[in-house]
């Protein structure tokens, strides 16, 4: 089938899709942009450190590798605070700003921020609009959105708050909050929305081969896409999708893995190397036998140097 994508973009995922994460991630392909992890947004205007710690990337003029732009993803439910943080993320250097309606957390939906809002789209309207409105004309804004919370029946009108707010583009992770992360993604509900607005959409949710890719452009009738866990289970899988690369060899993953410890070593987070190399291995194994393996060897370990030296044995076998 013609593979007929436009724009591929890196999926927010808080707590693995970090700066180092992006970093690596924007070195080996050619995404169109990345969505920052959210920042939360309670009830006042965070200072400048808060953004560039979540988004370093801010300090190279909003650039990851390969000129690939970032732009920051908001999350928070006072339209005013909301407003004045957006602005605050454009000045910084974000490329536009996203708005999240679709975290499942229990703590920020009992604080009426992320999924929950998507049972009431009239405040979905209210922050988006007030958002437009103190943003430069020319910055774009984003949201993300579920089909819905319990389930898909209010879809239509969320699509409309959002596009009547004037939001620019609108990204639709296709499950609703109740659907958690369980496949599959329905994603003929983007499409059906398709029909029924003009707001750029982008489709999202259960991505992980061009296989995948190529179904939900012809169901969303979108062709811009969103890559989340399928983008760390298959390294290069936006350069798959867009560029019709064949799929990362095992040993190639192995490389990356070495420069990934590098970048953890050199960043501030290398306390954390050892869980973070674990977390990505258990997305690896999605698609790599091999890290199966390589994470029965490492599991129980949490020396750096000791683990380092397992995955250098193997990339040079
Ligand atoms: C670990 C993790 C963290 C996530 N964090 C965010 C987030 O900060 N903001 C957001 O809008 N979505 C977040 N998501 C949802 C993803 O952006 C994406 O919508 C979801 O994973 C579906 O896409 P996928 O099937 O390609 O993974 C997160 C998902 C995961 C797995």
């Amino acid at each position: 089938m013609k593979n007929q994508v436009n724009k591929v973009i890196l999926a927010p995922m808080e707590g693995v899709a970090d700066e180092l994460m992006r970093q690596m991630l924007t070195s080996i392909n050619h995404y169109d942009l990345c969505i920052t992890e959210f920042v939360r947004i309670v009830d006042s205007l965070l200072p400048e450190r808060v953004f560039y710690k979540n988004s370093p990337e801010l300090l190279n003029n909003g650039f990851a590798k390969n000129n690939t732009p970032i732009r920051v993803q908001l999350l928070g439910q006072e339209p005013n605070w909301m407003a004045e943080n957006a602005n605050r993320a454009i000045e910084l250097g974000s490329h536009g700003l996203d708005l999240n309606f679709g975290c499942p957390a229990k703590t920020v939906n009992k604080n009426r921020g992320g999924a929950v809002l998507l049972k009431t789209p009239e405040d979905i309207y209210q922050i988006v609009s007030h958002v437009r409105n103190a943003m430069p004309s020319d910055a774009i804004l984003s949201a993300k959105i579920r089909l819905g919370f319990d389930d898909s029946s209010l879809l239509e009108e969320i699509v409309s708050a959002v596009s009547s707010a004037n939001a620019n583009q609108l990204t639709i992770h296709a499950r609703t909050k109740l659907d958690g992360y369980k496949p599959p993604a329905y994603w003929h509900h983007i499409g059906r929305m398709r029909e029924k607005t003009n707001i750029e959409l982008i489709a999202n949710g259960e991505i992980w081969s061009l296989n995948d890719a190529n179904k939900c452009i012809e169901e969303a009738k979108t062709n811009n896409l969103m890559l989340g866990r399928g983008a760390l289970a298959l390294p290069n899988l936006a350069n798959v999708i867009k560029r019709g690369e064949p799929p990362m060899p095992w040993s190639t993953v192995c490389h990356l893995l070495i420069e990934y410890a590098a970048l953890e070593l050199k960043g501030d987070k290398s306390y954390y190397f050892s869980s973070r190399l674990k977390q990505w291995l258990r997305y690896l194994k999605l698609q790599y036998p091999q890290a199966e393996t390589l994470f029965s060897q490492i599991k129980l370990l949490k020396n750096k140097d000791e683990i380092l030296s397992i995955v250098n044995k193997l990339s040079s076998n």
